[in-house]
């Protein structure tokens, strides 16, 4: 296999931020510098870049996909479509699911990994990883709802919820943004209903740092970037979710 292939397929870097790293002197076959992105290598040669050995389970394959409606999150199903019938082959691996669900009707942000811990990271509670989604009303925004969810709401069956954050999009009468710290079973469907009202359309925009990139249509995926993999791991931002309902602003 080519060196600049079986490196795109060990990292999260693009082949071109690969071939450039190789280029510039920073890859060794069996200790030599190659400087060829297209040099064939075998599964026994020792590949290091920057000076670290890669394996091919190194780095963490991740694929950002933005899932579009009528998909359900699954690796296999008897009756429905799944996000896995989207990934194109060149980005398939064995082992690749979704990590967690959006509902069949909801669209947007979401990863896929072959990486249990990895998953298991971005879901686990303790982590807080937050989770946002612009969404469209059947009713008409009503202030009390940000003092109402930030109080922890108690949705019909019982179940309780952590506090959480929710604006109205300026210039609209029936759009919100809401940061979730936890992924409960229609969670952000559920709490609307508790409060009174009815989404209608539910896009997850962000998870942490991480956006859904505006340049990638429904149904399209990209490996995450290293770059892409910090910001969804950074630290909660407190203006986030202010500068989210900005972005979705209506002129
Ligand atoms: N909340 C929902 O109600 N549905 C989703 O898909 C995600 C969060």
């Amino acid at each position: 296999m080519r060196l600049d292939k079986w490196l795109s397929d060990a990292t999260n870097y693009t082949r071109s931020q690969l071939k450039q790293l190789i280029r510039s002197g920073q890859v060794t076959v069996n200790d030599c510098i190659v400087k060829r992105p297209e040099t064939a290598v075998c599964q026994t040669d020792t590949i290091c870049l920057q000076g670290k050995p890669v394996t091919a389970d190194t780095f963490c394959y991740c694929l950002l996909l933005h899932k579009p409606l009528g998909y359900v999150c699954a690796v296999t199903d008897a009756t429905e479509k799944t996000v896995m019938e989207l990934i194109p082959p060149d980005l398939q691996r064995k082992g690749l699911f979704p990590v967690g669900r959006l509902d069949k009707d909801t669209t947007g942000l979401l990863l896929l990994t072959n990486d249990g811990a990895f998953s298991h990271a971005l879901l686990a509670p303790r982590r807080h990883i937050p989770k946002y989604y612009w969404m469209q009303l059947a009713r008409p925004y009503e202030v009390q709802y940000a003092e109402q969810l930030a109080a922890g709401l108690t949705l019909a069956d019982g179940t309780h919820c952590l506090p959480a954050e929710i604006l109205p999009i300026p210039n609209t009468e029936r759009e919100a943004v809401i940061c979730l710290q936890e992924g409960k079973y229609h969670q952000v469907r559920r709490m609307m209903a508790a409060v009174g009202n009815h989404v209608e359309q539910l896009q997850r925009i962000a998870m942490g740092g991480l956006c859904l990139p505006s340049d990638l249509l429904p149904g399209d995926c990209v490996p995450l970037t290293a770059v892409q993999m910090e910001l969804l791991q950074q630290p909660n931002d407190p203006d986030r979710l202010r500068l989210l309902a900005e972005k979705y602003k209506k002129w």
